[in-house]
């Protein structure tokens, strides 16, 4: 059986064009020794894991690896079964997708599992691109910032952009003619059962999505929108891990007390054209 990182150097050769230099913008070319370098000789090399670090800068991520171990739980534990098939409907096989900021991954190898997409995922946060490349040996994972990202233009038919920071100037470079950018963000009833009780009695209870949904009509100057809702039982040992996912819990002191049923998801999917 091939190695890990023997898998990963031969996914990420397969589609060496996708790539360019993040310091300097030229091509990258891929060698079986698992070198990436471009024509001013700018080098990374593919980790034993699989996945290539790309970042031009150290950069200190707020994300720890405890955090996508719980978010991986939660995200396959059929809560966003609903957002995920909706997600892997824009897409079909054969076509290139991005999931920015992807975190551990689970989201974007749910989605090409589903679509017969090719799925490349990049994330700042290097915890997180371990996690995913561990686990998912048919996507392409990448430690990169969006803002310097190592990506030639107009290679990717969706661009997702899940949960996360946005930066359209960004996407629409990378965009094919044609393509979508389909950006996931919380709305109203998003974890409510959560906020309630971490923010009982605080502003934070509810969430309040207009300014992103607002930018997002800026960016494009087509747009659609889908709601997607839905509450769910919980089993009790996931409880923990909804609480770990993300960090607007990790200061809530009463964890051992902390009960919940159900839970909503509850999230607004903005479908962008340029
Ligand atoms: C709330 S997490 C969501 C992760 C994943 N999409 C999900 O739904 O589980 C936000 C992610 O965005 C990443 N991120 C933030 N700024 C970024 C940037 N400039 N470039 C790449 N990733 C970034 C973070 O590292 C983090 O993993
Ligand atoms: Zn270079």
């Amino acid at each position: 059986m091939l190695s890990r990182r023997t898998q990963g150097i031969q996914l990420l050769q397969q589609h060496e064009e996708l790539f360019a230099c993040p310091h300097c913008n030229t091509p990258i070319t891929i060698e079986q020794s698992g070198r990436m370098s471009c024509t001013q000789n700018h080098s990374f090399d593919i980790a034993k894991q699989g996945y290539v670090n790309m970042l031009t800068h150290a950069v200190q991520s707020m994300y720890s690896k405890e955090l996508f171990t719980s978010r991986k739980l939660v995200l396959e534990s059929g809560l966003y079964d609903e957002v995920q098939q909706q997600l892997a409907s824009y897409v079909k096989k054969e076509q290139t997708v991005l999931d920015t900021g992807c975190g551990e991954g689970t989201h974007l190898a749910r989605i090409c599992a589903m679509s017969g997409a090719f799925g490349v995922g990049i994330d700042l946060a290097k915890e997180g691109i371990i996690e995913a490349a561990r686990h998912y040996a048919n996507e392409a994972w990448v430690v990169g910032d969006l803002a310097k990202s190592p990506y030639k233009e107009a290679q990717f038919d969706a661009i997702y952009n899940i949960l996360s920071p946005a930066n359209y100037d960004e996407f629409r470079r990378l965009l094919k003619p044609g393509g979508a950018v389909i950006k996931v963000v919380p709305a109203e009833g998003y974890l409510q059962q959560l906020r309630q009780q971490v923010f009982a009695d605080s502003q934070k209870e509810s969430y309040s999505n207009a300014q992103t949904v607002a930018r997002f009509h800026e960016a494009f100057s087509q747009v659609e929108e889908v709601r997607v809702t839905n509450t769910k039982k919980v089993e009790r040992a996931l409880v923990p891990h909804l609480l770990k996912m993300t960090p607007m819990s990790w200061h809530y002191e009463a964890q051992e007390a902390f009960e919940l049923n159900t839970i909503t998801i509850d999230v607004t999917i903005l479908i962008g054209r340029v």
